[in-house]
């Protein structure tokens, strides 16, 4: 049976989840799928490129403090993943939303060395996808992100594998729960820090908020779905974004008391030209509409498609535990050919 030997590039929350998760989950990966894992590189900002050509132990994992076992310890991403051996990088690093850098040049050099890359982060959608698609392909790797926009939200696999043929003429969606915690929690009278401070104890927050409240978050997943389900070639200067730092205290709680409370909807329409416009920014939400009933942490997803007027997703309190599924998943989709051929020798 193949091992596949797994890299994770980023061990923050998302990171360490995903080493909960794989833990979690190898019965069924190895009972369904034939799929055997080790971890052989973890590497940070601040704990460099750390690698156990072994596989780092599942205590050390689920504890999330990893020792290297390799001396001289890597320099750089090209030796980390040669000495780690990888198979799978799993790419978690924090979104630098104007560039998507350092992440795009970790999954360049890892479909470069003929690794699979899963990520995250979608700052490699929006500013490399076709890039970095059409280097798996030549690499015959694929290069998988469904966690990026919504946890484990089944979006770009539902369109590749369910919808063949289906044309996407426009979508919206709340896709930034950060701006949904702020605006409940100044509904309810406190002030937008105690919201932040809310949305970064529930760990749903960028590791820079202001990601969040000012709309690039948003506007980097309105972006990266764009590009991939209409083909567009959004850029985040493209979308027209307001976040939510500039409204009232007393708009938004008029806007609740009046049962069409503020949320931050994300949108993009093709138009007749042919060019997608997209926008972010603060819309009260009527009771009928599609958005009403997300709260919390919920995310959801509204698309008109020429074969059917209106398909929404609504994605119930997802957590960390969800975002490591959309990874994980992906992992197993990306594999599970491979895994099964193994086995079969
Ligand atoms: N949290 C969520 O619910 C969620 C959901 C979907 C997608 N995402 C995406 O997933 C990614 C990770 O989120 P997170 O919540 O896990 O963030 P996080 O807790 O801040 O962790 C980020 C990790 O990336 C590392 N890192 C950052 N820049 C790096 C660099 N240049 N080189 C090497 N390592 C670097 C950090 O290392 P140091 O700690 O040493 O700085 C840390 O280990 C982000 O792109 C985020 O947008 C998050």
């Amino acid at each position: 049976m193949k091992i596949f030997n797994l890299c994770l590039l980023g061990f923050g929350n998302v990171g360490r989840a995903l080493a909960r998760l794989l833990v979690e989950k190898s019965e069924e990966m190895r009972g369904q799928f034939g799929i055997e894992w080790r971890v052989t590189g973890v590497a940070t900002r601040r704990a460099g490129w750390l690698t156990a050509p072994e596989g780092f132990s599942i205590e050390e994992l689920l504890s999330g403090e990893v020792t290297s076992r390799a001396q001289p310890q890597p320099t750089n991403v090209k030796e980390w993943l040669a000495a780690a051996r990888c198979d799978v990088l799993f790419e978690t690093t924090s979104l630098e939303p104007q560039t998507g850098e350092p992440a795009i040049s970790h999954a360049r050099a890892a479909l470069e060395a003929g690794a699979h890359v899963v990520t995250a982060n979608k700052g490699t959608i929006v500013h490399a996808y076709r890039e970095l698609s059409e280097l798996a392909r030549e690499k015959g790797r694929r290069f998988m992100f469904e966690a990026a926009v919504a946890d484990c939200l089944p979006i770009f696999s539902l369109f590749r594998e369910t919808l063949p043929a289906a044309r996407l003429s426009a979508f919206g969606g709340v896709l930034n729960s950060t701006t949904t915690v702020v605006l409940e929690e100044i509904a309810a009278g406190r002030t937008f820090g105690e919201g932040v401070r809310r949305a970064q104890h529930l760990g749903v927050a960028e590791t820079d908020p202001a990601h969040d409240v000012d709309g690039w978050d948003a506007a980097v997943k309105v972006c990266a779905l764009a590009n991939v389900l209409m083909g567009a070639s959004l850029k985040l200067e493209d979308v027209c974004r307001r976040g939510i730092r500039d409204l009232k205290d007393e708009e938004v709680r008029a806007a609740h008391a009046a049962g069409r409370p503020f949320k931050l909807v994300a949108r993009a329409r093709l138009n007749e030209d042919g060019k997608v416009a997209a926008t972010v920014r603060p819309e009260r939400v009527a009771p009928e509409e599609p958005f009403a009933s997300v709260t919390g942490t919920t995310l959801a997803l509204h698309f008109e498609l020429d074969v059917l007027p209106g398909l929404t997703l609504i994605e119930h309190d997802p957590n960390l535990k969800s975002t490591a599924y959309g990874l994980l998943a992906d992992f197993i989709n990306a594999v599970k050919g491979e895994a099964q051929s193994a086995s079969d020798l």
